[in-house]
């Protein structure tokens, strides 16, 4: 479609020279602090960033202006006009208006000057809300109590606009006059209390009245394990009045129906304990308890700037079997996060149990043995007054597949339970899809693995008595979560609670928040600190995240020197963890030490910090030196014991000396091809760096036939045998102990769907996707394949097919950025190459007309193509 497009625009353009300056459209996809329109911002000098429209090729921003004001239906600028500012800068713009107050909304727009010097339109208004960005600000103080607080107040006046700010721990669920406000659940995110504790912002203007209200707060354990609340409103009335209501002794509180609540163990919720009306006003409290102020988690208050948990979709069951009277499992068809949402009615009293697993037995019956001391059940006891009762535990959630129901009064339906997808709401910005069938059911299996463990960290499963935020997992799966999902809220967020634990003496720890492994953490699950840090830089260009980080990532790497030998690092505990083979620990670390000097001094050189650049170069330059002279044996380019992941890690690290890299590359071929009949023997570290680094070195065939193998080990193996999540293990386990089907640490994988298979690559010289590279290979029996992405500057896109004798490729580059298109030669030179119809190579040499097109050349059968932005369409085909 876009082919035609780009042909209506050549031509349209030099008939009608008057519509070029309507060709700059207005900017789209306005986000501060990556948020579109946040509620609840407290840095005191946010970002903007935003998308550039252009209907012709080839463009970029020459200058922007932003107004940011207080008026809504037309930002004017009276708090900031920034006037016209030559830049191509089109993300991360810092705010430099008239210093921000508190709970305040602010509305912006942004226009720019394309490379003709021709303004855009400007963009509709955005907006973002502060939140309370001074400690004083804080009114409310904290309260305990039952697991049930409330409060009644009166508005003298209309309220015209009126917020909530509410810290609630473990887990709550705010209610005024009657309903739940907002759509989070699972809320605030899990962070080291002691830190740092989030609140979230309500917009409740709709929610109150003039008169009576009330405001009812149910409270969880969580990760807190116990309650606390923390909480103001602030109401402005018609007639320049406010009120406020705020936490403190006044408040009251009452048991309510949730008998116990885990995130392990599930909630017990008897429906016979309710007090209706509680969240209404004109409840009689009476006989209520007073809340009693306590001294709460010392954490900072933090604004929560990040995607919540919510219900993000409900799923009906696809089976229901009987495996004994009574006893009921319903088959989701999909391994997921979440909690189910059930209808009955029946006696008073009735206890109705849910249990829920990943895993059944050959019987039908429920395997709950890989959920180790999780009891994920769920109990309902019922009211019994005769109307169907509906319940979804609300401080909870599982991993599971199936779910077993006993207890129920009468026989279930199908339709008596649906499911509730729960996890951290970040969307989706990406696709990849190929002829390859096994790909994108492991593509399906990423996305879901990932997606159901985003749960305000990333964690390592869903389901057993774990869900820690495990480092290693972390990193591992961190580039194909930002290649998938709108992530930099997310790990900013994440990066700040690394941050939060680090230790005096430099140390991070091998779960985040701390509460599983230690401290100090294994120098793999370490590596989460700059590794996360870069690849924040990488993919959306953030400075702001390297000047923020770059003490904390440099004492993390002071302190694996302080437990170093002559440059060894000789302590680990994990390494590359779960491998068919086992590598030693000290090379693996070892070269997390040596990553974490390197990636110190790229950031120093980039935050201009030249001494301290020049002396981690010098210092990763050391340790590298260091472990080719007690790992590599040089005449048989073996290192340490040979094993894949012992060759790799070196390889992908350019750690090699120059002679010696074709007799490592070519000692791990010959483990990967032959000794092991092409299948893997790596762990989680080895399986990540050895896809980029078999496309880096022109082995892409053998990459993908590693990747689509469907016996074990690999992920094929797992779909064969009925996976829809990917396993922690490349076994097929199903007993007691660590054998999770949820656990996306394989899914590095996924990352290289992208970068090789549709080709679409980041250039760290020229961060969030400034300057691209498209280098789809074109691989075995691969027919197409097409990867499409948003970043952070606009959409770019990738999608190739073969056709008979030849190839079609069709690429978008945001307006901003540009790219390099190799298209493979296919072996079939001499080749001419055409776009949208017009030959751009032909006779060996660069054809120019196209717009948008710089030039084409011959490297050694790939025929490569400089672009600027815009959609083409190009054909290869044999002269
Ligand atoms: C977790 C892992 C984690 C590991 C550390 C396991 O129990 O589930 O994914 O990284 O422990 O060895």
């Amino acid at each position: 479609m876009f082919a035609k497009w780009a042909v209506l625009c050549v031509s349209i353009v030099p008939l009608l020279p008057a519509q070029e300056s309507s060709m700059a459209g207005a900017p789209s996809g306005l986000r501060c602090e990556y948020l579109a329109d946040p509620v609840g911002i407290d840095v005191p000098q946010p970002r903007f960033s935003w998308v550039l429209e252009h209907a012709a090729r080839g463009e970029s921003q020459t200058a922007w202006q932003v107004l940011v004001s207080l008026k809504a239906d037309a930002p004017a600028g009276d708090q900031w006009d920034s006037g016209k500012v030559s830049s191509s800068q089109s993300m991360h713009l810092v705010y430099a208006g008239k210093p921000l107050a508190s709970g305040q909304t602010y509305y912006w727009k942004v226009r720019y000057w394309d490379s003709g010097d021709r303004a855009s339109p400007y963009s509709a208004a955005a907006r973002f809300e502060t939140g309370l960005l001074e400690s004083a600000d804080w009114k409310g103080k904290w309260i305990g109590g039952a697991n049930q607080i409330r409060k009644e107040f009166t508005l003298p006046s209309r309220p015209v606009r009126a917020r909530a700010y509410v810290a609630g721990l473990g887990y709550y669920e705010l209610r005024i006059n009657g309903r739940k406000v907002g759509d989070h659940v699972l809320d605030p995110a899990w962070t080291t209390y002691d830190k740092r504790v989030l609140y979230t912002v309500y917009d409740i203007t709709e929610r109150l009245r003039t008169g009576a209200n009330a405001v009812g707060v149910m409270l969880g354990e969580g990760w807190f394990k116990s309650r606390a609340l923390r909480m103001q409103i602030h109401a402005e009335l018609e007639g320049g009045q406010s009120v406020d209501v705020a936490t403190d002794g006044s408040w009251k509180t009452m048991p309510g129906p949730i008998q116990s609540d885990s995130v392990y163990n599930g909630e017990v919720y008897d429906a016979r304990l309710e007090t209706p009306g509680w969240d209404r006003a004109g409840f009689d409290d009476a006989h209520w308890k007073a809340a009693s102020l306590i001294d709460g988690p010392k954490g900072l208050l933090s604004a929560q700037m990040m995607p919540p948990i919510r219900v993000v979709d409900t799923i009906a069951p696809v089976k229901l079997t009987t495996p004994h009277p009574g006893v009921y499992i319903y088959d989701l068809g999909q391994n997921i996060s979440g909690v189910v949402e059930m209808r009955v009615r029946g006696t008073r009293g009735t206890h109705v149990q849910l249990r829920h697993a990943e895993l059944l037995y050959d019987d039908g019956t429920l395997n709950v043995e890989n959920l180790r001391a999780a009891k994920a059940t769920d109990v309902y006891v019922l009211r019994g007054d005769g109307s169907l009762e509906v319940y979804q535990p609300r401080f909870t959630y599982h991993g599971f597949r199936y779910v077993e129901l006993t207890g129920y009064p009468g026989a279930p339906k199908f339709d008596t339970l649906r499911a509730k997808v729960v996890h951290s709401d970040v969307r989706p910005t990406g696709g990849f899809t190929s002829s390859k069938q096994v790909l994108n059911q492991i593509q399906r299996n990423i996305l879901w693995g990932i997606q159901d463990n985003l749960h305000s960290i990333p964690t390592d499963c869903n389901q057993r008595d774990e869900r820690m935020g495990w480092m290693a997992d972390a990193h591992l799966y961190a580039e194909t979560a930002m290649l998938n999902f709108d992530m930099p809220a997310f790990y900013t967020n994440f990066l700040r609670d690394i941050h939060d634990v680090q230790g005096a003496d430099g140390t991070v720890t091998d779960t985040v928040p701390h509460r599983y492994g230690s401290r100090p953490a294994d120098p793999a699950w370490g590596m989460a600190y700059p590794l996360l840090t870069w690849y924040m830089y990488e993919y959306y260009g953030d400075r702001r995240i390297l000047e923020q980080h770059f003490d904390g990532v440099k004492a993390w790497t002071d302190y694996l020197r302080t437990r170093s030998r002559d440059g060894i690092l000789d302590y680990s505990y994990y390494g590359d963890w779960v491998p068919i083979e086992r590598t030693p620990g000290n090379l693996v670390s070892t070269f997390c030490y040596h990553w974490s000097a390197d990636i110190v001094s790229r950031m120093a050189e980039i935050l201009g910090k030249g001494g301290e650049a020049e002396g981690y170069r010098k210092l990763a330059g050391e340790i590298k030196d260091a472990f080719n002279a007690k790992f590599l044996t040089a005449a048989t380019g073996v290192y340490g014991t040979g094993t894949q992941t012992a060759q790799i890690l070196p390889l992908f690290l350019n750690m090699v000396p120059g002679n010696r890299r074709g007799a490592v590359f070519g000692a791990l071929r010959d483990d990967l091809v032959y000794t092991r009949n092409t299948h893997l023997a790596t762990g989680i570290l080895g399986t990540k760096y050895l896809f980029p680094l078999l496309t880096s070195t022109n082995n892409s065939d053998l990459a993908y036939e590693l990747a689509t193998q469907t016996t074990y080990p690999s992920w094929g193996y797992m779909v064969e045998n009925g996976a829809t999540t990917l396993w922690e293990l490349w076994q097929n386990k199903t007993g007691p102990s660590m054998n999770s089907h949820n656990h996306p640490m394989f899914g590095s994988l996924g990352a290289w769907f992208y970068n090789a298979l549709a080709g679409i690559n980041l250039d760290a010289a020229k961060p969030g996707f400034e300057r691209v590279t498209i280098a789809p290979q074109v691989v075995r029996d691969l027919k197409w394949a097409t990867g499409s992405l948003d970043t952070i500057r606009g959409t770019v896109a990738s999608s190739w097919s073969r056709l008979d004798n030849g190839l079609r490729l069709e690429v978008t580059i945001p307006v901003g950025s540009q790219a390099e298109v190799r298209i493979p030669e296919l072996g079939l030179s001499p080749v001419t190459l055409s776009e949208s119809g017009r030959a751009i190579w032909k006779d060996g040499k660069y054809q120019s007309g196209p717009a948008g097109i710089k030039g084409v050349r011959d490297s050694g059968g790939v025929l490569v193509v400089d672009v600027g932005s815009g959609n083409y369409a190009f054909a290869l085909a044999r002269e």
